[in-house]
């Protein structure tokens, strides 16, 4: 709670080319928020680093996650958008809430399990204490929901676990988060691997669709999508890649499983992957445009950086200064 608002924070990372998982599942809810909530979006950097990052690849997709926010119609008047490592005070409560957290919890994340796999010549601490950053993000804004994707879930958890704990020692500090998931599209999958969660750092680009991909890419990606060797376009367990393109689809469209069904009766999977490809390009279309418009002016992105982390950074120093006192750490200010 903010000043009696209802506060809604979520962030993403700049890690990679952003996907159509990372639009479904998140940006796009986050507007819905604008008008009742307090909301606080932030590119998450210091995030990105656990993994190995090209600098300047860092750099450029650092404006882009912020275009990108814009261009999916959140405006900077009325939500708060940040780059993370503009605002100290992430790290300052990471370090005090790392105090409050357990190894053991932080092992059983599955996600610290799959990049650990996934990178094991760098399993390196901060892979491992992620999550805690990611509590600490939410917890500076005494936030009350958290919009993300199915695969945030567990870490949102975890971060209500250490805000409790937290609050049972030193009570009334930090509000305690909820998650919230998209009705539709809160797990994409793969279309080349449809058991596996559509990813920005799959090496394998035919296995995601990004926002920014031109038409002609969508529907191509579409159209070679893994499916199964039925021809019936229908929902049913085992049928992962048709059951993923009719998620997209009811993500795009609004149209509900059942008139998908109807739709697409007696006809092949060829002309339903073609729909799914057009049905994503031209939602993607003004997002585009509006982007490349947002890209075009750096100097107003800079300008809302700075702005945003002023917004932030207000919010966040009144929460770590409570945290600090109620530890008993001395203030001379
Ligand atoms: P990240 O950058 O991996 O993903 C950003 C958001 O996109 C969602 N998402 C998906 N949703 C549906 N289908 C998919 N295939 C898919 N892939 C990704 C994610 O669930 C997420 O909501 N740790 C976070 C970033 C973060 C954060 C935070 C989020 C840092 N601090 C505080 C919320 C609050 C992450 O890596 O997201």
């Amino acid at each position: 709670m903010f000043q009696d608002q209802l506060v809604s924070y979520s962030g993403v990372q700049p890690s990679g080319n952003l996907t159509i998982g990372n639009y479904l599942g998140a940006i796009r809810n986050f507007s819905s928020y604008s008008e009742k909530y307090k909301c606080f979006y932030c590119v998450v950097d210091s995030h990105a680093i656990t993994v190995r990052q090209v600098p300047a690849d860092l750099r450029r997709r650092t404006y882009e996650t912020l275009a990108l926010y814009m261009a999916c119609g959140l405006d900077p008047e009325k939500n708060t958008l940040y780059v993370q490592s503009h605002v100290h005070e992430h790290t300052d409560l990471a370090w005090i809430l790392n105090c409050f957290t357990m190894f053991g919890e932080l092992s059983r994340m599955t996600q610290f399990k799959d990049k650990s796999a996934k990178h094991s010549d760098n399993i390196n601490a901060g892979l491992f204490t992620y999550p805690v950053l990611m509590a600490s993000d939410i917890l500076l804004y005494q936030t009350d929901v958290v919009p993300v994707g199915i695969d945030q879930k567990q870490h949102v958890e975890l971060c209500r676990d250490i805000a409790n704990r937290f609050n049972q020692l030193y009570p009334d500090t930090f509000t305690v988060p909820e998650p919230i998931m998209a009705k539709s599209g809160a797990k994409i999958m793969s279309l080349a691997e449809p058991t596996k969660k559509m990813s920005k750092s799959d090496e394998n680009a035919n296995a995601v669709v990004y926002i920014l991909d031109d038409k002609d890419t969508i529907i191509r990606k579409f159209k070679r999508a893994v499916t199964d060797s039925d021809t019936c376009v229908r929902y049913a367990e085992g049928k992962d890649g048709i059951n993923n393109l009719m998620t997209v689809y009811n993500a795009f469209t609004g149209k509900t499983f059942d008139e998908i069904e109807r739709e697409f009766e007696g006809k092949g999977y060829g002309d339903f992957k073609m729909a799914v490809g057009e049905a994503c390009a031209d939602a993607l279309a003004p997002v585009q445009q509006r982007f490349k418009e947002f890209m075009a002016d750096k100097a107003m992105l800079e300008a809302q950086m700075k702005k945003g982390a002023e917004e932030a950074s207000y919010v966040a120093r009144r929460t770590l200064s409570k945290v600090q006192k109620k530890l008993g750490f001395v203030q001379v200010r």
